[in-house]
């Protein structure tokens, strides 16, 4: 009888402690707006996988074309962004912090504003709450460069 209950008692120390587990790797947290040093992400960059980057974009591709002469959605068509200043897809009606901005689409600029958009340009029109792993980021930056025809 005792021991049984010293069992139950285990047990449930075990399920307690699980959950406290599980709760450490739930996705809680905000995203991370805390974006990596230059030379990390150029590193990042130059090993990212467009491929991987792809998937990733099915997050954007409600809201987002990417050929060019695309359609523009709830956001504007992004063919020809890298180089190009924020505010600029022809046709597409922005806020007036976009157009406010002095933005201009690098690499490095779209991985702070992926990282969370609200903290990049706060006011900004673009519901989507950012993507906290930087390897994430530097994989769909990659594809977005391959399907926007970002000059290398
Ligand atoms: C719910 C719709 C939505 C989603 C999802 C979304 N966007 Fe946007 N995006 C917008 C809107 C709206 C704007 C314009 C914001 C404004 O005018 O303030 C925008 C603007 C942008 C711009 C600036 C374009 C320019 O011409 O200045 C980039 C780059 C961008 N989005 C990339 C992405 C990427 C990459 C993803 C996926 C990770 C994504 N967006 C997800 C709606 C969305």
């Amino acid at each position: 009888m005792l021991n049984s209950l010293r069992v139950c008692l285990a047990v449930l120390g075990l399920g307690v402690l699980l959950s406290a587990c599980a709760d450490d790797g739930a996705p809680a947290a905000p995203p991370s707006t805390a974006v990596v040093s230059p030379a990390e992400f150029q590193a990042l960059l130059a090993a990212a996988d467009p491929d991987k980057g792809q998937v990733l974009f099915l997050q954007c591709r409600a809201c987002h074309s990417l050929e060019a002469g695309g359609a523009n959605k709830v956001g504007p068509n992004l063919h020809g962004v890298f180089g190009r200043k924020a505010g600029l897809a022809p046709g597409y009606a922005y806020s007036e912090v976009i157009l406010q901005s002095s933005i201009v689409w690098s690499a490095a600029t779209l991985d702070e504003w992926l990282a969370r958009p609200s903290d990049f340009l706060p006011g900004n029109r673009m519901v989507f709450v950012g993507i906290r792993s930087p390897g994430d980021r530097a994989n769909l930056i990659a594809y977005l460069q391959r399907e926007t025809g970002a000059k290398p």
